[in-house]
């Protein structure tokens, strides 16, 4: 059988969980896919960099476009991050070039989604994003797939592992905000740019491509209303102890009569709830559907094991031959939000 090609462009902590996985399980994509997994090349700023795992037996490309556009990639894995930039330039000439598309990148997609699913579509690829939302939590699956019946009627939950995890060091063990910051680090849950976590940012470009998904409509972030943990002190922490609540970076999302909503700030939620009992990096997305009611996922939301693991749901899809569209119906067909569809409280 002929092995599906991949370049992964970004070696970080993402892109270097994918080369591990690919490398130690490689038996068992194959049985589970039918056919090989393989990469031809990969692409990073400093070739010298010791990523944990051996880069010998790949080519190696200084430049992501160019790697997108090889004859010998198939799939072209983008994990540099950054809504603009080589990520998008490289996505783009890899769906234009024909290639498919898996990507860990919700910048790039809350602010381009469309126009990259479209390109997508027009090239008649695949473009999927299942790790750019919620780590290892497989929503976006979910919500495509197994719940496709359903009218939502609303998605809620914690979507961003850094802020999660530093609200629940601040309060479990007493940690300043600078120390449990360090501590996110050192874990490979920030953005390059760290005030997309704590700004509330990143969580919102989430909550932005799950109501894409949900309600069929272009990716609305300049929608989000948005506030981030930066207000949150170690006081506001103990006094919602004290009243039997914690301190949650919750989002929702929802068709209202007056149309979309998209909230994502500060919440209280009460401390025996199963969000209040959410410790460290992990999310929990809950969705509401006509049909089958709530349904509720909990996982880790970021670091190299969980994000790499969606990554790999996504390209052993494109293995075995799955052609889903990118936000689960065809790019022409998701309605545009304008701002007088946007319910604001
Ligand atoms: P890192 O910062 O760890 O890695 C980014 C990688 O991109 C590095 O290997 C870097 O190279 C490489 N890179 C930077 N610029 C270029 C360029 N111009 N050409 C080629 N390669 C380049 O990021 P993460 O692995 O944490 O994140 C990657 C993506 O995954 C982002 O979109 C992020 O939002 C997303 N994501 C991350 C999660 C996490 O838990 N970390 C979870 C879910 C999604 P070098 O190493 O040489 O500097
Ligand atoms: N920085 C993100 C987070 C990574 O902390 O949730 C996962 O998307």
């Amino acid at each position: 059988t002929e092995p599906l090609r991949l370049g992964i462009a970004g070696l970080g902590t993402v892109g270097a969980g994918v080369v591990k996985i690919i490398r130690q399980k490689a038996a068992l994509l194959t049985e589970r896919t039918g056919r090989p997994i393989t990469i031809s090349a990969v692409a990073a700023r400093n070739r010298d960099k010791d990523r944990g795992v051996s880069l010998s037996d790949y080519a190696w490309e200084d430049d992501a476009v160019a790697l997108a556009k090889r004859d010998d990639v198939d799939v072209f894995v983008e994990l540099i991050g950054g809504s603009d930039g080589p990520a998008k330039a490289a996505t783009e000439a890899a769906l234009t070039a024909g290639k498919d598309v898996v990507t860990a990148n919700k910048a790039m997609l809350a602010h381009h989604g469309q126009a990259l699913a479209q390109l997508a579509e027009d090239n008649g690829c695949v473009l999927r994003f299942e790790a750019a939302v919620a780590g290892g939590i497989p929503v976006i699956k979910a919500l495509t797939e197994g719940l496709a019946g359903n009218d939502i009627t609303q998605v809620m939950g914690v979507m961003n592992g850094t802020c999660n995890y530093i609200l629940t060091r601040m309060e479990n063990a007493g940690l300043s905000y600078d120390q449990a910051f360090d501590e996110a680090d050192k874990l490979g849950y920030l953005e390059a740019d760290p005030e997309l976590d704590v700004g509330g940012i990143d969580a919102g470009h989430k909550l932005a491509l799950l109501a894409a998904i949900a309600y069929g409509t272009q990716v609305a972030f300049d929608a989000v209303e948005l506030e981030g943990i930066g207000k949150v002190s170690i006081a506001d922490i103990r006094q919602a102890a004290d009243m039997g609540y914690k301190i949650k970076l919750l989002g929702v999302c929802r068709m209202t009569g007056r149309g979309l909503e998209q909230r994502m700030a500060p919440c209280l939620v009460p401390a025996t709830s199963p969000l209040g009992q959410l410790d460290g990096g992990t999310n929990m997305v809950m969705i509401e559907g006509d049909q089958v009611g709530q349904i509720v996922m909990r996982g880790a939301g970021a670091g190299e094991g969980p994000t790499a693991s969606a990554v790999m749901g996504d390209v052993m899809d494109i293995a075995r031959g799955t052609r889903l569209s990118t936000f689960g119906q065809p790019a022409s067909s998701l309605k545009l939000v304008t701002a007088a569809q946007v319910a604001t409280p």
